[in-house]
């Protein structure tokens, strides 16, 4: 059966039921069209690009150009997903007017369903803008890769009670500036748990314990088919590395053995050709 394109209605809707859903990230045509495929409610097109697509050690380096390059392709193959792009560093983070700007930008040249910025009470300001300004807005906090270095590196955030109290206030001052969602990062599953009951937006958890309103993972981790780091929350639903380092091999094999292209994958037409050597 088609799956229907969930709406931001039906994430409130779910909120107060307490149904769960799953949110995966996406960069590119194919990947997106297998998660349409599937029962994922929600694609996001990360800046993780950087790290898992370019290969980069961080996702400051992004630009807009960049990551519209990742939205386009991944709102075509997914149209039956509700998808979300992401805003890279520094596209929203010098003005209300700027991020106005370079949202607009994303939604018109991609299509895509909303945009994402990280950044808590400060910046909700800029969220309250782009909400007036008619653009849906997914918040995130907790461990926010893109100013990682002053969270003092990729390490789980709101391990206090001062710093827990800290993103329960992020997240209500998010709400009130009329953020439809927020992403949380890498926090301990019961700052996880009290965001979740302290609003009423959705709260997607990535590293956030099970009492979120939605899962996050990043589908190359999700799927087995990233080598670098695995952060503790990742668990490898499947093994698809391992199954494409095989593919490639059996392929390598047969060629090698002459077993590849038996006639069934070749054009096997007789035709007289010319003696012209
Ligand atoms: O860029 C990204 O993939 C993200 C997710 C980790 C939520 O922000």
């Amino acid at each position: 059966m088609a799956k229907k394109k969930i709406s931001i209605a039906d994430f409130k809707k779910y909120k107060e039921e307490g149904k769960k859903y799953t949110f995966v990230t996406a960069y590119d045509y194919t990947t997106a069209s297998i998660v349409n495929d599937s029962e994922t409610e929600i694609i996001l097109v990360g800046d993780s690009a950087a790290m898992v697509m370019l290969g980069r050690n961080s996702t400051v380096g992004m630009t807009m150009g960049e990551m519209i390059g990742f939205v386009k392709p991944v709102v075509l193959g997914a149209p039956d997903t509700f998808v979300i792009g992401d805003m890279p560093f520094g596209s929203y983070n010098v003005s209300p007017e700027q991020a106005i700007e370079n949202c607009n930008r994303m939604l018109m040249e991609t299509n895509c369903d909303a945009i994402k910025l990280e950044g808590g009470v400060n910046f909700a300001p800029t969220i309250r803008r782009l909400t007036d300004a008619g653009i849906p807005v997914v918040g995130h906090i907790g461990l926010t890769p893109q100013t990682a270095t002053s969270l003092g590196g990729f390490r789980v955030q709101g391990g206090t009670p001062e710093s827990a109290a800290q993103l329960i206030e992020d997240a209500r001052k998010l709400e009130e500036a009329g953020a439809i969602a927020i992403v949380i990062e890498c926090v301990p599953s019961v700052v996880g748990k009290a965001v979740t009951e302290a609003v009423k937006i959705p709260i997607w958890g990535i590293g956030a314990g099970p009492d979120v309103d939605c899962q996050v993972l990043v589908t190359q981790d999700a799927l087995g088919m990233y080598k670098g780091m695995k952060p503790k929350f990742v668990k490898h639903f499947a093994h698809i590395r391992e199954a494409m380092v095989e593919g490639l091999n059996a392929f390598h094999e047969e060629t090698l053995d002459g077993t590849f292209p038996s006639p069934e994958y070749a054009y096997n037409k007789a035709v007289d050709i010319p003696k012209l050597y």
